[in-house]
């Protein structure tokens, strides 16, 4: 597999991917597609650019006939598909394009997989898919019960690649990891949210009591999980993946409070916009990734650190992202009459 289709090369997991492959595969050449929604950006993808490796397309996965163009220029022998509405919050307003991107997009790369008879299509998902749960781990044998519209539409994405190789013998993989963290994510998300408030010395808004737990995997580890699954992975099954790193939202602020030296007053308790719809707890199960040959390689607290360092000596990058309309609205409509003249 020499030429890779990554779709969403634009945003956080994508482009770290398109890092991945580069620095791994020297001879691999790396096809990148993004819709350059508000959570894709040019700036991305610069380093890409330079390696003479890299082609980038604007477009969107649910325009067939942009997706049969690149396939069949590019000569591309397998997708990998990080292209999604990712955000939770923003599905509670408006689930439209999250139905359109997550699930009837995820059906056009199936099909173009299929119809190209490429070897392989692997489809990036989401522990969300299986809900909340309070004791244990999910396993992929765990049934999936998905509580936001976000991870609705990541659950129908799965099942439409089920149902494809069940029908067609189409060869899909699909992932399920944890939270990420790293370089590159869009900082509406919580750990860039804060870490970038926290070096202005600006509050952080923590929804309820910050108990909710969360599996957290640093980004190299998730991209090094989603390689090994695509190389060895059996086609339609389910991989999940995951470093063993659960902590609370109020935890991890903690941590962040201590690597920034920023006090604990910094830290606003709001009232919970998810509501009832805000998964207590994620666990993941990745034994069967593990059993293959996969493992994660970087410790939670040292990739923690790192990450910590990447805002704080690439302020140019996410300072593009935080002072464009569409970041600046969104805070303000979300979390304007929490942190008033703090925003
Ligand atoms: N971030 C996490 O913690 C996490 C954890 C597990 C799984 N995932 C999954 O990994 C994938 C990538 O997540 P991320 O955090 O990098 O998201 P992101 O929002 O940073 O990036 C998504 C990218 O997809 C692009 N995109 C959106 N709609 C598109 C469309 N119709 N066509 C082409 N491109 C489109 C956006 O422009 C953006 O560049 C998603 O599928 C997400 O569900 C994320």
């Amino acid at each position: 597999m020499n030429t890779i289709l990554v779709t969403g090369s634009a945003g956080f997991i994508g482009s770290n991917y398109c890092r991945y492959l580069l620095k791994n595969y020297p001879d691999c050449i790396v096809v990148g597609l993004d819709a350059l929604t508000y959570a894709g950006n040019l700036s991305t993808m610069q380093d890409l650019q330079l390696t003479g490796r890299f082609r980038f397309y604007p477009g969107r996965i649910q325009d067939d006939c942009v997706v049969a163009g690149i396939i069949q220029s590019e000569k591309v022998e397998a997708i990998v598909n990080f292209a999604a509405e990712s955000h939770n919050d923003r599905s509670l307003m408006d689930a439209s394009s999250f139905i359109q991107t997550d699930v009837t997009g995820v059906a056009v790369l199936l099909e173009a997989t299929r119809k190209f008879q490429l070897k392989r299509m692997l489809h990036v998902s989401t522990d969300e898919v299986y809900g909340s749960v309070d004791d244990g781990r999910f396993t992929e044998q765990t049934p999936i019960a998905p509580n936001t519209p976000y991870s609705a539409s990541k659950a129908g994405g799965d099942l439409q690649a089920r149902a494809h190789h069940i029908a067609y013998g189409t060869p899909v993989v699909v992932t399920r990891c944890g939270n990420n963290f790293g370089p590159f994510q869009y900082p509406e998300k919580l750990l860039p949210f804060f870490i970038s408030r926290l070096i202005d010395h600006k509050k952080v808004p923590l929804y309820g009591d910050g108990s909710q737990v969360r599996d957290w995997v640093y980004v190299e580890d998730h991209c090094g999980g989603i390689d090994h699954a695509l190389r060895h992975g059996n086609p339609g099954e389910v991989y999940n993946i995951g470093s063993d790193a659960e902590c609370t939202n109020l935890e991890i602020t903690h941590m962040l409070l201590s690597l920034l030296n920023r006090p604990e007053s910094l830290i606003r308790s709001i009232e919970d916009p998810r509501g009832g719809a805000h998964d207590r707890r994620y666990s993941i199960d990745a034994s069967k990734l593990k059993a293959m040959g996969w493992s994660p390689a970087h410790a939670f607290s040292s990739a923690l650190e790192s990450t910590v360092r990447w805002y704080l000596e690439n302020e140019w990058w996410w300072r593009e992202i935080t002072s464009k309309p569409d970041y600046l609205s969104f805070i303000k409509n979300y979390y304007g009459r929490y942190l008033q003249s703090d925003l």
